[in-house]
């Protein structure tokens, strides 16, 4: 028996039934038939970019009245954050890159250190990355969100060529994504 964990999974593309929510929904079919999962579609969020007016610092919490609130708690308190993108320009989409700059609050008022968090992140890009240039860079610039967190990134799952292939079209990536869900179950905290 394993204790019953929240995933907090944020889909990062502002289409609802593309690359990403294909890929990501493979991944979190396996863990949602074991765990709790909270899932949110950022673009339709309404959210504001950070305005770097750093009153986080004084009054610990972002100031900005926005959908973001309803993502803190789950931020704080989540077992796995699952983050998942598109590539845009070696990136991910502005909709994320708003949520992950609005945790400068977090990274002014760290929360408590658990040491059992685990971070994921889901790519897709639509062209081939034969040298997976394009993922890692876009991994680098992640990895310190999930550190900030406290949720260290563990895996990176990436479908490649979108643009030629949708990835409905690639079974290779919706197996990878299927055995990752099956991987992070044997990694479920024990009770
Ligand atoms: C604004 C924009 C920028 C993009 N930049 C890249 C890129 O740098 N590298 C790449 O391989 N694909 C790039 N793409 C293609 C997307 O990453 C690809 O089509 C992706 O699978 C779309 O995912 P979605 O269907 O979930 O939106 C870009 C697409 C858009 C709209």
């Amino acid at each position: 028996m394993r204790s019953v964990m929240n995933i907090l999974a944020l889909q990062g593309s502002p289409r609802t039934n593309g690359n990403t929510a294909a890929l990501q929904s493979a991944l979190l079919d396996v863990l949602a038939a074991h765990h709790t999962v909270y899932h949110f579609h950022v673009a339709r969020l309404a959210l504001s970019p950070c305005q770097s007016c750093y009153r986080c610092q004084r009054q610990q919490t972002c100031p900005t009245n926005d959908d973001m609130h309803l993502l803190y708690p789950h931020l704080a308190q989540c077992d796995m954050v699952i983050l998942a993108s598109p590539i845009y320009f070696y990136g991910v989409t502005a909709q994320l890159k708003s949520v992950i700059d609005r945790c400068q609050h977090l990274w002014l008022n760290p929360l408590p250190q658990r040491h059992d968090r685990t971070g994921v992140l889901v790519l897709t890009a639509g062209a081939p990355d034969q040298h997976g240039q394009g993922a890692r860079i876009t991994t680098d610039a992640c990895r310190i969100f999930f550190s900030c967190l406290g949720a260290p990134l563990a895996h990176t799952l990436v479908a490649t060529n979108t643009d030629r292939y949708p990835v409905t079209q690639q079974p290779d990536a919706l197996k990878a994504a299927a055995l990752l869900g099956e991987l992070l179950l044997t990694k479920a905290r024990p009770n």
